[in-house]
């Protein structure tokens, strides 16, 4: 269904890479993800996500080490991040709704980016807020919402989470009833 178009085929043949090789990423390949980042859409065109990389082998231990969630061992990281205080600033609830919305496209470009690249990424939102902030040194006012781990991909590692069949887009979709009907 992807044809020869090279976005579809990305999209699909993405998945989450939870074994890394040790080889570090160039820092110009880190750069070309994080600029992907920003073209994601955002609420009101405001960009209120912030994006704290690192790529220090000491700051991803103990990053690893609040992160449950963080099966993979990374050679970097890219916490996406809420400037809640900006939020506020420009009128939105500080819990607003569209702030996590914002948090997601910016996490789907920033894997889909690495993807493109031949970088494997993997999503973790199971880690400590408070803690990660603290080991990442996260400016005030930001809070970090989801971790994208970056590293080139090894083989073997944890299986992927499968649950049941693959589902197709019929079965996660309905048509709305048509004007009038
Ligand atoms: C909001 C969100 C949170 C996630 N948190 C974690 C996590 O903490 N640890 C993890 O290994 N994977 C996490 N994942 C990855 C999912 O488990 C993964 O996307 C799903 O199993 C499908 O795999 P695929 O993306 O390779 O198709 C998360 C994904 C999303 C969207």
């Amino acid at each position: 269904m992807t044809g020869d178009n090279p976005v579809l085929a990305a999209i699909r043949s993405r998945r989450v890479v939870r074994a890394m090789t040790d080889q570090r990423l160039p820092r110009q390949t880190l750069e070309q993800i994080l600029d992907a980042g920003r073209w994601a859409p955002t609420a009101g065109n405001r960009h209120l996500q912030r994006f704290v990389a690192s790529d220090d082998s000491g700051t991803l231990r103990a990053l690893r080490m609040v992160s449950p969630g963080m099966l993979q061992r990374p050679v970097a990281v890219v916490a996406v991040c809420v400037d809640r205080a900006l939020a506020v600033d420009f009128g939105f609830a500080r819990q607003a709704h569209s702030l996590s919305v914002d948090v997601g496209t910016a996490a789907a470009t920033l894997l889909l980016a690495a993807h493109a690249l031949g970088v494997g990424g993997g999503p973790v939102t199971s880690f400590s807020r408070a803690a990660a902030a603290a080991v990442l040194g996260t400016p005030q006012g930001w809070t970090p919402e989801f971790l994208v781990c970056l590293g080139y991909p090894a083989p073997g590692g944890p299986a992927p989470m499968r649950r049941g069949r693959r589902l197709t887009w019929r079965d996660l979709t309905v048509w709305a009833p048509r004007e009038g009907a």
